[in-house]
Parts: structure tokens; C-alpha cells; sequence
């Protein structure tokens, strides 16, 4: 009996470890000289920076819509002037981009959360806000839902910001590229933090950050055709979820308490008018 059990949790424990990704076989280190490092058999994936470079990883795959979940514990201590990116991007001058930003902070000050969509090569369409928790204590999941209805950024589950399929509205929408999964870590300081007034200290290098528990479900896209996965019961719901109305309350907190940039309220930079989708509920 305690045999069976002991069997019955061992399953379980590798199916938890099967779904949520491995770092050797999704991603490929693409740049920093061995600052970017797999470790803990592919469970595991640090980013590092110092005064002569960044690093950076790329996914093997491409995908075309996902639902997209990272778990990333970013640069403890003073990472001020530093800039770690993960994303969602086409390649070329009219590529389609979705973006998470962490600007770093003075020990003990707030990290920005950036965020922006960009179709068809231009974006300009940036949101930012502060974490309801420190993002350099522990990991946190940070999702992408990327379906031909609707983009939704998450933190932990809680929707954070929605980029709404208006097609019909004449707005473009970010469904015909596939996309890879990129992150980065670099140095920004002429702009990162406090809009460039605090310096990196390289006294503090090497900076770290951290990535774990990376689980798509995702359409992937391979010489010209897709393929998209399901979950254990079988349903690919994802590609049609939308936000239901806990979701929007969720988003509606989030923005009340912790948005601190919103484009689409930002008369001074858009005197001729705010863009479209901002004035369509
Ligand atoms: C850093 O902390 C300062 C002071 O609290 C704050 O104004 C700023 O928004 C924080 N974040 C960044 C990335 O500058």
C-alpha cells in the first residue's frame, strides 16, 4: 500500500517535471559569452551582466498563439541601470512584439513592470506599473495569452493589462507572424532607471537573473503549417479564452493601484488624438 503510494507520487512528480519545460531542449543561448548559463539538468536558466556584457536566450520554436507561462526571479540588491526583457517577436522591420521589461532599482526601491505591443513593426503602445510584491525575493509567473482574440499579460494569474483583437475597429493585430520567446539582460542605465538619473554600479557585478518552470501551451509553427497542443483532458481552450469579468475586475485593481504609465491616457504625447483602441471599451 505505502509502496503504492510512494509509486503514485513519484509518477506524479515527473509529470509535473515533464510539463513544465526543459531549458536544453526549448531554448538556445544566443549571446553573452558564457554569462548565460542551463543548469540543474535543464530546470534551471541564470542571465548575467557585467561592465562588458549582457546575455541573452532565444526558443527554439516559433509559435503562432500561446498561452505562455515563465517563472523569473530578477536581479536582487542594486540593479539599478539594468534591464531584464522577456518577449514575444516576429523578425524584420514590420515584426509584431510583446513585451515584459523589468527595470531594476536602487536596493529597496520599486522594479518597473514595462509592458508594450507592438503590430506591424511599430508599438508606442507602452504600460508600466509596480509589483505588489518584491520580484527579486522569489520567483513569479509571468504569462502571455496569445490568441486571435486577445493578448492578456499576467503576474501570478492576475491579468494585468489586455490588447483586444480590433480587427473590425481597423487596428492591426498581431496574427500572422509567428513569434519566438526571447530574454535579456542588459545594461539601459541612460534610461532604465528614474528615466536614466540612477548609474549602474558595476561595483555590483555580476548581476543574476533567474528562470524556471517554463510550460506553453502553444501553437508551433514549422515550415508553413502549425501545430497546437492541448491539455491533459484533451481541449486547446486557450486559443479561444477570453477575459471573463473576475479577469477585468483583476485588471481594473491592478491599474487603480499599481499603474503608473498608461499611453492611452497620455494627452501631452498624442495631442492629435489618443490612439483607437483607447477609446474602445
Ligand atoms: C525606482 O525608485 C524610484 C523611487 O522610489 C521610483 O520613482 C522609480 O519609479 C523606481 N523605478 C525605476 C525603474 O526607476
Amino acid at each position: 500500500m505505502r509502496k503504492n503510494m510512494v509509486l503514485v507520487f513519484l509518477l506524479f512528480s515527473f509529470f509535473l517535471a515533464a510539463s513544465a519545460g526543459n531549458f536544453n531542449q526549448d531554448f538556445a543561448i544566443t549571446w553573452g559569452d558564457g554569462r548565460a548559463k542551463v543548469l540543474n539538468n535543464g530546470q534551471l536558466l541564470t542571465l548575467s551582466l557585467d561592465k562588458a556584457s549582457g546575455s541573452g536566450f532565444k526558443s527554439k520554436n516559433q509559435y503562432l498563439f500561446g498561452k505562455i507561462d515563465m517563472q523569473i526571479k530578477l536581479v536582487p540588491g542594486n540593479s539599478a541601470g539594468t534591464v531584464t526583457a522577456y518577449y514575444l517577436s516576429s523578425l524584420g522591420s514590420a515584426h509584431d512584439e510583446i513585451d515584459f521589461e523589468f527595470l531594476g532599482n536602487l536596493s529597496g526601491d520599486p522594479y518597473i513592470l514595462h509592458t508594450n505591443v507592438f503590430t506591424k513593426g511599430s508599438g508606442n503602445r507602452e504600460q508600466q506599473f509596480y509589483l505588489w510584491f518584491d520580484p527579486t525575493k522569489d520567483f513569479h509567473t509571468y504569462s502571455i495569452l496569445w490568441n486571435p482574440r486577445t493578448i492578456v499579460f499576467s503576474v501570478d494569474g492576475t491579468p494585468i493589462r489586455e490588447f483586444k483583437n480590433l480587427e473590425s475597429k481597423g487596428i492591426s493585430f498581431p496574427k500572422n507572424q509567428a513569434m519566438w520567446i526571447f530574454s535579456s539582460l542588459w545594461n539601459a542605465d541612460d534610461w532604465a532607471t528614474r528615466g536614466g538619473l540612477v548609474k549602474t554600479d558595476w561595483s555590483q557585478a555580476p548581476f543574476t537573473a533567474s528562470y524556471k518552470n517554463f510550460n506553453a501551451q502553444a501553437c508551433v509553427w514549422s515550415s508553413g503549417s502549425s501545430s497546437c497542443s492541448s491539455n491533459s483532458s484533451g481541449s486547446s481552450s486557450w486559443l479561444s479564452e477570453s477575459l471573463d469579468a473576475t479577469g477585468k475586475e483583476r485588471i481594473k485593481w491592478v491599474q487603480k493601484n499599481y499603474m503608473i504609465y498608461n499611453y492611452c491616457t497620455d494627452l501631452k504625447r498624442f495631442p492629435l488624438g489618443l490612439p483607437t483602441e483607447c477609446s474602445v471599451a
